[in-house]
């Protein structure tokens, strides 16, 4: 595991101070959790990146459809994982990470999904089971294990903060939007600087005081979380060549019946 420590890499008395707990553990406490955890979640990223739905993405060819049904998806992702954060905000895996002002998403999505939808959008959310099972372990999470929570607030916000911001402009090209309408889900009016902030948010991982087992349980919550992510696009990805497909058939009917098309 890559750990800038071994590298000369300096931590402020703070937070040496706060890892104490971790590295009574021989062995364990002498890397930062957020070293860790982005060593851990590195091939899970490349799979990410590679799903077909981020591949077509990348190329620009992300379709109306497909955009609308991301954020269906966001929309049940967030709503669990801010409900979670807020009701355990001030547990003392959460309170370090917790920036509902700078980094929720919901209200965003809301108003890109009454963009997309109008204003009878929530009777139109759809919910494939990926998404589905992805929710109902957040809401598990923040149940039963709190302190996991910071796995899943670091895959989706630290992502949003990273490749999304590229996202958003091949978003707003490929659908040919104004700038600005329908995509608040990318923009974070108050982050000035999300270099900087995704440096604050790293210290404030590693200023959370964990066990050796609950480490070894975010990172590997981490690693489940970017998993959720996967499935999340592949259902999307296969509920969509169906409509595709139920599209193609419809239009080989309706060809089909115009070619005998009675005069
Ligand atoms: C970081 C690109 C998809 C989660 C990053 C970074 C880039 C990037 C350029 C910055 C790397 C760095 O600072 O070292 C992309 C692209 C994607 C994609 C092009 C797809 C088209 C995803 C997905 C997730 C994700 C689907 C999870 C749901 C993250 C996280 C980080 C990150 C958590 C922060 C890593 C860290 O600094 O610890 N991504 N990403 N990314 N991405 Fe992605």
């Amino acid at each position: 595991v890559y750990c800038n420590k071994h590298t000369g890499g300096v931590s402020t008395k703070m937070e040496t101070d706060k890892k104490s707990k971790a590295e009574n553990v021989p062995g364990y406490g002498d890397c930062d959790l957020s070293e860790q955890i982005k060593a851990a979640t590195k091939d899970s990223h490349v799979r990410a990146e590679n799903t077909q739905l981020m591949l077509s993405y990348q190329r620009g060819q992300i379709t109306l459809q497909q955009y609308k049904l991301l954020l269906c998806s966001l929309y049940e992702i967030y709503r669990a994982l801010e409900e979670e954060l807020d009701r355990n905000s001030s547990h003392p895996g959460v309170a370090p990470i917790y920036f509902p002002q700078e980094l929720a998403r919901l209200e965003s999505l809301e108003k890109d999904l009454e963009y997309f939808y109008g204003e009878s959008w929530r009777d139109r959310i759809i919910v494939p089971a990926a998404t589905h099972r992805y929710t109902q372990r957040l809401r598990k999470v923040g149940k039963e294990n709190p302190e996991f929570l910071v796995a899943h607030a670091y895959t989706r916000y630290l992502g949003d903060l990273s490749g999304g911001q590229v996202l958003g402009r091949i978003t707003q090209k490929s659908l040919g939007l104004a700038s600005g309408e329908g995509l608040s889900f990318f923009s974070f009016p108050g982050v000035t600087s999300p270099n900087r902030f995704k440096q604050l948010y790293r210290s404030r991982m590693n200023s959370i005081e964990l066990t050796k087992e609950e480490r070894e349980g975010v990172l590997e919550e981490a690693v489940r979380a970017f998993e959720f992510n996967i499935e999340v696009f592949d259902d999307l990805q296969k509920l969509l060549s169906v409509t595709e497909k139920e599209t193609d058939v419809r239009q080989r009917h309706t060809t089909h019946n115009n070619n005998y098309m009675p005069h």
